[in-house]
């Protein structure tokens, strides 16, 4: 196991958003090798079994918002799902997310504005380590919510510590008051084996 990275440092002490793009920018290449097998990084399989278990079948249009490399595609695909567009702001992790040759569109966008695509678009949206420490804040939920169908499923992880610091939990609880979303599943899940961090795996049902 690998016990200091400075490319995850880098990520994760990233002061602005062009500091973390250049952090990822670095770390495409390499990101699947050191995420998997260096710190044993298993919340995309997590992820994408809870997204697979709370739809009703494969044949849903799914969006992988955060795709990075394409580690939670990867495995969806695996299950049997094959209709999935690819997001992500980092044009470098795009780029090893289409040499998996699994998406429909491969769209480089920043989940903390507003997204170029339709309301009621997708069957599911899932969003991988990607709601944490100086990347995505809460605001993004709502588009997310926008671009799901009346009924669809989102699933998330939200990396502990941030969930309640970054004010996650709040704007969660805000839109199921609001009857934007209701909550189907939340669990802690292992995020990286190493140094034993977690995380709360979410899935929600879109309101009608
Ligand atoms: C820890 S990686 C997770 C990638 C993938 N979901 C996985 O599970 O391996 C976080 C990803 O979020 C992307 N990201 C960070 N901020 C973003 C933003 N504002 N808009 C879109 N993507 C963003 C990064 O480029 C990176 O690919």
């Amino acid at each position: 196991m690998i016990t200091h990275n400075e490319t995850l440092e880098k990520v994760y002490t990233a002061q602005n958003h062009e500091e973390l793009m250049d952090a990822y920018k670095d770390w495409a290449a390499d990101y699947d090798q050191d995420t998997v097998n260096g710190y044993g990084y298993t919340a995309h399989i997590a992820s994408a079994q809870a997204l697979s278990r709370s739809l009703d079948d494969t044949e849903g249009y799914i969006l992988d918002a955060g795709c990075g490399t394409g580690l939670v595609g990867q495995e969806l695909y695996r299950m049997g799902h094959s209709i999935m567009d690819a997001l992500d702001y980092s044009k470098e992790m795009l780029d090893q997310a289409m040499q998996k040759n699994i998406y429909q569109k491969h769209l480089q966008a920043d989940l903390s504005k507003p997204l170029d695509l339709p309301d009621n678009h997708y069957h599911a949206v899932v969003c991988c380590g990607t709601f944490t420490y100086g990347h995505v804040k809460a605001d993004a939920f709502a588009e997310l919510i926008r671009v799901t169908k009346p009924s669809g499923i989102i699933c998330f992880t939200i990396r502990e510590g941030a969930y309640e610091e970054y004010g996650y939990r709040d704007k969660m609880i805000q839109l199921e008051q609001e009857k934007a979303w209701e909550l189907l599943e939340m669990e802690d899940v292992q995020y990286f084996e190493q140094d034993n961090v977690q995380c709360k795996l979410c899935t929600y049902r879109v309101m009608d």
